[in-house]
């Protein structure tokens, strides 16, 4: 890229200038930027990513679509990359929420500066991000860091981002839409970072061809199973847990911890906005009821059938079910 910051700004606004746009629910508008929908507020945070960060071979990666168990996972993988530095009564959990963290690179690391300095982060870095494959930063996709995803049951994820929007919405003095407006966004494809189904497949090929590279674990298995998948994670990042460990409970510690029950209930997730998002977003908005299947209590049985039908036409193809 040549010029400065200045220069580089106006063609980025040219680029933003360039794109097809609609307008999106609650965030204004949303662009579409390399074949996903990116609210348009973000793009010069995703392009600074996509520029300049700079990836380091032990860097993890949470990737996810809103409301498949992002806040969840964030606590997860900060508990199991950190335990030997803070046990359960000093862990950072008790004081910051997971969002705080595990930063998001377009909501806020990108978000006031396009060159943060991280490279005092202690390492393993953890970062997060909701932007699909296809669109990260080349070096993230070259260099040996782990990117973990976490997806969930379309089904659940549109009834739980129809909930968390209609709260932003209300903390806004936003109009209020229904699950029906937000469901033909969804089926659409035309919600954040979308089509959905793009993502889950991208991440999901992925998965499959380089499966030291990228982890997909499912927000069902978690709930099924949360001591085998922290397994699956603590090996996965290169820190398995001890025999002595697995004895003692610490695998048990650590999914207590970050039980929607003790995170909720946690002054610090309980009030206030998250200080680093772009957005004002409520800190308790992200934890919420954290079913499977909270679906049946919403969608007609005709929502069913239309994204049932959606999933098995462009998912299944490629071994992704639910
Ligand atoms: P519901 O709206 O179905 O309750 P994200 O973190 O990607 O924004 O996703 C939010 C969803 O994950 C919400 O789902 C929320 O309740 C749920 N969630 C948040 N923390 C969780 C936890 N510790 N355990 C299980 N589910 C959690």
């Amino acid at each position: 890229i040549v010029g400065g910051e200045e220069d580089d700004e106006e063609a980025i606004d040219e680029l933003i200038a360039s794109l097809p746009q609609r307008k999106g629910v609650v965030r204004p508008f949303q662009s579409l930027y390399q074949n996903f929908w990116c609210p348009t507020y973000l793009l010069p945070n995703v392009i600074g990513f996509q520029r300049h960060f700079q990836a380091k071979h032990k860097d993890i990666l949470l990737v996810s679509q809103p409301k498949s168990g992002t806040t969840w996972l964030k606590a997860l993988v900060f508990s199991v990359v950190n335990r030997s530095r803070f046990d359960i009564f000093s862990t950072p959990l008790l004081t910051s929420h997971p969002h705080h963290l595990v930063p998001f690179f377009e909501f806020q690391l990108y978000g006031s500066n396009p060159r943060p300095d991280l490279d005092g982060l202690a390492e393993p870095r953890l970062f997060s991000t909701h932007i699909p494959y296809a669109s990260l930063a080349e070096c993230a996709k070259q260099s040996d860091c782990r990117i973990i995803y976490i997806c969930r049951n379309p089904l659940d994820t549109v009834v739980s981002s129809w909930h968390f929007y209609l709260e932003m919405a209300r903390s806004q003095d936003q109009p209020e839409w229904s699950l029906e407006e937000q469901f033909e966004t969804y089926c659409q494809g035309k919600t954040s970072f979308g089509p959905f189904w793009e993502h889950m497949v991208g991440y999901w090929k992925e998965s499959l061809e380089r499966p030291h590279k990228v982890l997909f674990l499912k927000y069902e298995d978690l709930k099924e199973d949360i001591v085998g998948q922290l397994k699956k994670v603590a090996g996965f990042v290169g820190l398995p847990f001890t025999e002595v460990e697995e004895e003692g409970g610490v695998i048990q510690q650590i999914a207590k911890m970050c039980s929607l029950k003790t995170l909720k209930d946690l002054e610090v997730n309980k009030s206030g906005e998250l200080p680093a998002m772009i957005m004002k977003v409520e800190k308790r908005s992200y934890f919420r009821k954290g079913e499977v299947g909270d679906w049946v209590n919403h969608l007609t049985p005709s929502m069913v059938d239309r994204l049932s039908s959606i999933m098995k036409e462009k998912m299944s193809p490629f071994g992704l079910q639910f």
